[in-house]
């Protein structure tokens, strides 16, 4: 049975822990936003140098102080090795305020079912805990992993709300769209 009493700093999943990243983990976004393969679809956010990756962390860090809630990292339980990181970012898309839905893994991680786990469980917290806005996700036409990840986790394909994005043409994914 889910435990609903959590906080939103940690989440919990069969497989996963979904913690608030902190100080410790800036090695990690780096090391993951650094790796050519996980940015290949959005170069826009690849990192060069570890002081982006600390300022990416800075930001990440002061959604969290002002929402109560912004970008997990994730984590097998019992283990320290960070997976990847998946979370919600509050945005304008069409001058409608949504959360967009994030994920990045590790390629080391990838093909084992973690991103879809981790973004069902974020899904899931969101229509808990944030009813009011819909959850979107922005992704590129190519990135086939990342518009079943979407799907997965409850998210469906909403075209009439495409938009060019920071690496062109993104593809909408959506759920609990206004009606
Ligand atoms: C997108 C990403 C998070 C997926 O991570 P993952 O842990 O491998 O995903 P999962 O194992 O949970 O797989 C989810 C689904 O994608 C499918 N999938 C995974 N890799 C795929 C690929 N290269 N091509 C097609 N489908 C793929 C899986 O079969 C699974 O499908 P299912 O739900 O029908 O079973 C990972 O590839 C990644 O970090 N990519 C770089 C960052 C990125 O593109 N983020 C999204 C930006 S919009």
């Amino acid at each position: 049975m889910r435990d609903w009493s959590l906080s939103a700093e940690e989440l919990q999943t069969p497989r996963l822990s979904l913690r608030r990243p902190n100080e410790a983990d800036i090695d990690a976004i780096f090391e993951i936003h650094s790796d050519p393969g996980t940015c290949v679809h959005n170069p826009s956010d690849a990192l060069a140098r570890f002081e982006e990756a600390e300022e990416l962390y800075r930001r990440w860090n002061d959604q969290w102080e002002r929402c109560g809630y912004g970008y997990w990292v994730v984590r097998r339980h019992g283990s320290e090795q960070q997976l990847g990181f998946c979370g919600i970012k509050p945005m304008a898309l069409h001058g409608m305020q949504v959360l967009n839905l994030f994920y990045r893994f590790a390629t080391s991680a990838w093909g084992q079912g973690f991103a879809g786990e981790a973004a069902s469980e974020v899904t899931a917290w969101v229509s808990r805990r944030v009813p009011d806005l819909p959850l979107i996700a922005r992704v590129r036409p190519a990135n086939m992993a990342s518009q079943r990840v979407a799907i997965r986790a409850g998210l469906t394909r909403a075209e009439h709300l495409d938009a060019i994005g920071y690496d062109g043409l993104d593809w909408i994914y959506a759920v609990k769209l206004p009606t």
